[in-house]
């Protein structure tokens, strides 16, 4: 039987490689698409050639807790307890502190950590109930090591980091572990956004002059929910050429 796994921000570039990765390792995945972006998800789920019975694309706005508690309350009637969770939709309002907005601080924390509560809350007594199962948060190298122009997003990215340490250690007595993957800078819409000259500057300071590729970041989300991981858990894994060695 198929293992059962959720993932959020499914069709962004880091996500969208997760995706295909769990389905490669024969996972039934539901995967959130924000509100009103039904075609767009519909596009992605085509282009990939998933099946209805690989992946189910489910609508649902991770920055609202009710509406989370709500349908992913019914989606566990449906399809059963979840095996994974994987916490990756994540948003930049990048820009120096003196001069943000509370929005771009609000709009990123709502995204990037409240999502990380909205979503595995109503998830996880199963799973302990179940005696099994993974939840893993996709982090931020720059929240292990701070970043000129994001005070909201290391903000967010480095609370995932305590977050996932302190439900390590409630889910451990349940089977149920969770663990980080911190990417570096990857090569994704959202770092290719990034003003040219700054993003090269940024370059030249990674030991292995490259970015990521999202199937890099992607095959340590597989390892982490597999069975030869099961000893893992509270742990983070940096993947960013070197960028910031903890
Ligand atoms: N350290 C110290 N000073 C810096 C700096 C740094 N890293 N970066 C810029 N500065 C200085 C500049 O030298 C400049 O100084 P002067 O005024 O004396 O010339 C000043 O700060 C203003 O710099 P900018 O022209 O860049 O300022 P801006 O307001 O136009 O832009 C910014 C600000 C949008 C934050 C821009 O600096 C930027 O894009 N920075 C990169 C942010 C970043 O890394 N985002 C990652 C997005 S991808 C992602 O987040 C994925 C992931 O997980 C890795």
């Amino acid at each position: 039987m198929k293992k059962l796994a959720i993932i959020t921000g499914s069709k962004g570039g880091i996500g969208s490689a997760i995706s295909s990765k769990l389905v490669e390792e024969n996972y039934r995945l539901i995967a959130t698409y924000s509100t009103g972006n039904y075609e767009c998800a519909k596009r992605w789920f085509d282009e990939k050639g998933f099946t209805e019975d690989q992946v189910r694309l489910f609508e649902l706005d991770v920055t609202d807790t009710e509406e989370c508690r709500e349908k992913l309350g019914l989606l566990q009637q449906e399809e059963g307890t979840f095996d994974l969770v994987v916490n990756n939709a994540g948003i930049t309002r990048d820009g120096q502190f003196k001069k943000m907005s509370s929005n771009n601080w609000f709009d990123v924390i709502n995204t990037n950590l409240n999502s990380v509560f909205n979503v595995t809350q109503p998830l996880f007594a199963a799973m302990c109930e179940k005696g099994n199962g993974r939840v893993i948060n996709i982090s931020s190298v720059n929240g292990q090591k701070g970043q000129f122009g994001q005070t909201n997003y290391a903000a967010a990215k480095a609370g995932m980091i305590g977050f996932t340490k302190a439900l390590a250690a409630e889910g451990a007595r349940s089977g149920v572990t969770a663990n980080v993957v911190a990417p570096g800078y990857t090569g994704t819409p959202m770092v290719e956004a990034m003003r040219e000259e700054v993003l090269d500057s940024i370059k030249n300071t990674i030991p292995l002059k490259r970015l990521a590729k999202p199937e890099e970041i992607a095959s340590s989300v597989a390892f982490l929910a597999s069975e030869e991981a099961g000893y893992i858990t509270g742990e983070t894994i940096a993947i960013n050429g070197g960028l910031y060695m903890a």
